[in-house]
């Protein structure tokens, strides 16, 4: 597969087409941002690790039967995927209160939320990334609507298989952010999972191991992240 030209530079990641017009290659940068891209910095190694992360993540979704636009892993900080039309939304799905659900509703920090919640965002950073409805991706045409009835049951399928994969390591899925597209008429998941998407917390401690490190400023952002994947069985080094 031959590298073309980039399409597209994201906050921290990178599209590049390919000599195939079905498929593109993710650069999995060092950059790192917070708060619409008000917070940015750069951080080592955290490309690499969360392009692998993102590999072992995407396997063991498309093991369980949940579709992909995840093809293979390339190198330390490039991986291929499906070229889809992506949607213009992101959809979040809280099986504990924090952030964004506790500015918003004054609820404690941790409380379990049972159902588990789920919102839609529009991506658009110009207007800080709004909260919207489902009738309003009907109404402005972002998704069919049997296109985001997919991707709401995908959402909450990625939710009963990860959240069982982080509880066997001894962390809790606190909540996170996916984004779909279509690829040959399939609604499939597609940018990344990692721990700049999602929370994650230590289950016997509390203790926070992913972007809210950045977020908060609480250091160790990378070591966080590396810990999650190690404990899930991740090897960084190959
Ligand atoms: O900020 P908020 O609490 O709404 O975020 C919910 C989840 O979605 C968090 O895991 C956060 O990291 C993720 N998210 C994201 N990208 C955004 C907004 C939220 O990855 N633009």
């Amino acid at each position: 597969m031959e590298k073309r030209e980039q399409l597209y530079a994201g906050k921290a990641k990178s599209v590049f087409t390919t000599d195939d017009p079905d498929h593109l290659i993710l650069l999995f940068r060092n950059d790192t941002s917070a708060f619409d891209g008000k917070k940015l910095d750069q951080l080592d190694r955290k490309g690499m690790v969360n392009n692998k992360f993102n590999a072992f993540i995407m396997e063991k979704l498309q093991a369980a039967g949940i579709p992909t636009h995840f093809v293979k892993r390339l190198s330390d900080n490039e991986s291929l995927v499906k070229r889809m039309e992506m949607m213009p939304i992101e959809c979040v799905v809280r099986n504990l209160a924090a952030g964004g659900l506790c500015r918003r509703l004054g609820v404690e920090e941790g409380i379990e939320l049972n159902p588990p919640t789920f919102e839609l965002f529009l991506k658009n950073d110009a207007l800080g990334d709004p909260m919207i409805n489902e009738s309003y991706v009907e109404t402005f045409g972002w998704a069919k609507p049997e296109q985001l009835a997919k991707a709401k049951e995908l959402t909450f399928a990625v939710n009963t298989v990860l959240k069982q994969l982080f509880a066997d390591a001894g962390i809790l899925l606190v909540d996170y952010k996916l984004e779909f597209g279509v690829f040959k008429d399939e609604v499939i998941l597609g940018d990344e999972f990692s721990p700049d998407g999602c929370r994650l917390w230590d289950a016997a401690t509390r203790k926070k191991l992913d972007k809210d490190r950045f977020r908060q400023g609480l250091g160790d952002v990378v070591e966080a992240y590396e810990e999650v994947g190690k404990r899930l069985g991740i090897n960084f080094d190959a």
